[in-house]
């Protein structure tokens, strides 16, 4: 098969991670004969660097025109002091917006051999981790109006979070799907004691509720949904939620599966069109070290595989291959552990390619 794949290198430490992601899947071209074109496309720091801009529209166009996007993670300390619209973070957002990708699916999965990394006491990790969050990601209080104004001899800030009943109707749909294709789970998190908004999501999910009568259905408010995943992960198979809660929760569920570093995620509209990208930031702090963590940016370009290219053998073949690495005890920084060899990015990959 021929691909176009969008390529965003991202800003910091990220374009050492995508640099990684790229051998893969050249790799992975060979062995199945396929061809992957990347197109290089500027979005975050870099665009504000060059155009004055996170994205501007031939950047977007150019996403648009692509197959599917793999992204490392954009931002930094160098574009911190910028005002809103012209931060790094905002053209991510109007990428995500520009390309309608409103279910953004965050895996949280325990890979045994990371068991030891985990922050969590083996007691409750041995009972197993294994559950997605799928994350509303064009609406909310990240698209409602915001604004500081002068009140009173004071500034006052405001941030509105609106949800209309279709967007929660097509995530919530897709948080339904998602449990029927696993343990027929799903737990929608909310703050309905306190939100509009959540007392709408949870009158859409009940009318669609009726139509899965297979999915064992629940409810749950955000602050005791951080609790519990601490408390026992292992009650979750889907949950389903709206954008900032989303954000914050699969941080915390990324957390207690060993590493940040290894966590993907997927971004879908109502085509098979993409964004994949790693769950993690752009790691400021050790950029150009060679001791960023690629595997979470390698898993995202295994999912654009699975979910966009319909290439589920290849997806297979990255995941036993980052699979084989780990029994081999190599770690990179985020996630060593005792008795195991530290390697850098680089090493990281060399060893994932050979297991190609
Ligand atoms: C994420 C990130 C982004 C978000 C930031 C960089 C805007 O934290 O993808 O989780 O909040 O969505
Ligand atoms: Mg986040």
């Amino acid at each position: 098969m021929v691909k176009n794949i969008g390529v965003i290198r991202g800003d910091c430490s990220s374009p050492e991670i995508v640099a990684e992601a790229l051998r893969v899947l050249d790799k992975i071209a060979a062995k199945y004969n396929h061809t992957f074109n990347y197109t290089e496309i500027d979005m975050g720091g870099a665009a504000i660097d060059k155009y004055g801009d996170p994205l501007p529209q031939a950047e977007l166009d150019k996403c648009l025109a692509s197959d599917s996007v793999l992204l490392g993670a954009v931002g930094g300390p160098k574009w911190e002091g910028m005002p809103g619209p012209k931060r790094p973070e905002k053209g991510l957002l109007r990428l995500r917006a520009g390309m309608g990708l409103y279910s953004n699916n965050r895996p949280a999965t325990l890979w045994p051999q990371l068991a030891d990394a985990s922050p969590l006491k083996p007691s409750i990790v041995a009972k197993g981790i294994d559950f997605i969050v799928v994350r509303e990601l064009t609406g909310g209080v990240y698209f409602g109006e915001h604004k500081t104004e002068e009140i009173n001899g004071e500034k006052v800030a405001t941030d509105i979070m609106p949800y209309s009943e279709h967007e929660i109707e097509r995530i919530g749909r897709i948080g339904f799907e998602t449990a029927m294709k696993r343990r027929k789970k799903l737990c929608c998190v909310d703050k309905a004691n306190v939100l509009d908004t959540s007392r709408l999501w949870r009158e859409v999910m009940h009318r669609l509720q009726a139509e899965y009568p297979e999915v064992q259905y629940s409810e749950m408010f955000v602050d005791n949904c951080a609790m519990q995943i601490c408390k026992d992960p292992s009650q979750f198979d889907v949950i389903v939620t709206e954008n900032m809660f989303g954000d914050i929760i699969s941080d915390e569920a990324s957390m207690i599966t060993g590493s940040i570093g290894m966590i993907p995620s997927s971004s879908l509209g109502d085509g098979t069109r993409g964004l994949y990208e790693p769950i993690h930031g752009s790691a400021p702090d050790i950029a150009g070290q060679d001791k960023v963590n690629p595997i979470a940016c390698i898993l995202s370009a295994a999912m654009m595989l699975r979910y966009s290219f319909d290439m589920a053998e290849e997806a297979d073949c990255i995941e036993a291959a980052v699979n084989a690495v780990l029994d081999k005890g190599l770690r990179t920084a985020d996630m060593m552990s005792e008795g195991c060899t530290l390697v850098g990015c680089k090493a990281m990959g060399d060893a994932i390619l050979a297991e190609i």
